[in-house]
């Protein structure tokens, strides 16, 4: 009986390992569908021929910003222009991907991608602003996060997956970074982080890692975070974000570097 259970929580923290590292397969939760003129800048980024995806963000005509968690050894490439995962857009081949060199499970959680050749912007692919050095935005403020997947959390059980193929996005607030230092106890919740939500029912979720969290000003977005991790999907407890702010030096560097 025993041996049953060990046998039991090994499976699990296989499939939540495989999950968070690999298989992000799911996504918003709570959403609704956008389209992608409304944010031109969003991305797919994935392995080549696999299911499972990662969003991205495009901040200029050959470079996006995404989640360091989200590169793998597999080749990826990257698609825009299109709100159904599984059609339309172009597709562009990597040309580099640049991890930051302080990535650690979740700290430091950024990627710069180059792809080969330029994009040719559109009222469906476009870039977007990013937030300041150091501008954080303020506290309780509402954000959008977008992406593709899943619309529930799904224990990571293969079986329960309920992929959505259409863009979703979501309003969730800004959380202050001791309150949720407060409530997210099992995580260290660094200066490299933003926390936004713990609306119940209403989150990002594996498969969003990557995308953007955007501040909407006037009629303008600005990248303020990057889809990170949490602790589940949708519960009362807020999602985390890469803060964009306290890295903005780093991508800059690495896009003039290789520009
Ligand atoms: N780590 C997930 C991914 O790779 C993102 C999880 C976001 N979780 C949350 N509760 N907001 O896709």
């Amino acid at each position: 009986m025993n041996t049953f259970y060990v046998l039991l929580c090994m499976c699990y923290w296989f499939l939540d390992c495989k999950a968070e590292k690999k298989d992000d397969g799911l996504g918003i939760v709570g959403g609704e569908p956008i389209s992608i003129t409304e944010v031109p800048f969003m991305a797919l980024f994935r392995p080549i021929g696999k299911q499972y995806h990662c969003g991205a963000s495009i901040v200029n005509d050959r470079f996006l910003v995404s989640a360091a968690h989200c590169d793998s050894s597999t080749p990826m490439d990257i698609t825009v222009g299109t709100d159904t995962a599984e059609s339309g857009g172009q597709r562009y081949d990597i040309e580099k991907v640049v991890v930051h060199p302080l990535y650690k499970l979740y700290d430091y959680d950024v990627c710069v991608i180059k792809i080969k050749g330029t994009f040719r912007f559109s009222d469906r692919v476009s870039p977007i602003q990013m937030a300041q050095p150091n501008a954080e935005p303020s506290n309780g403020v509402m954000l959008l996060t977008t992406g593709f997947g899943d619309t529930m959390d799904n224990q990571n059980i293969d079986s329960l997956r309920a992929t959505s193929n259409q863009l979703l996005g979501v309003k969730v607030p800004l959380v202050d970074r001791e309150v949720c230092r407060k409530t997210l106890t099992m995580f260290e919740i660094t200066e490299r982080m933003l926390c936004a939500g713990g609306q119940r029912g209403k989150d990002s979720c594996k498969g969003d890692s990557g995308g953007p969290l955007v501040e909407k000003e006037g009629n303008v977005y600005k990248l303020v975070g990057i889809v990170s991790f949490g602790f589940s999907c949708a519960t009362q407890l807020p999602g985390v974000y890469t803060n964009v702010a306290a890295l903005r030096t780093f991508i800059d560097e690495v896009i003039q570097k290789n520009s």
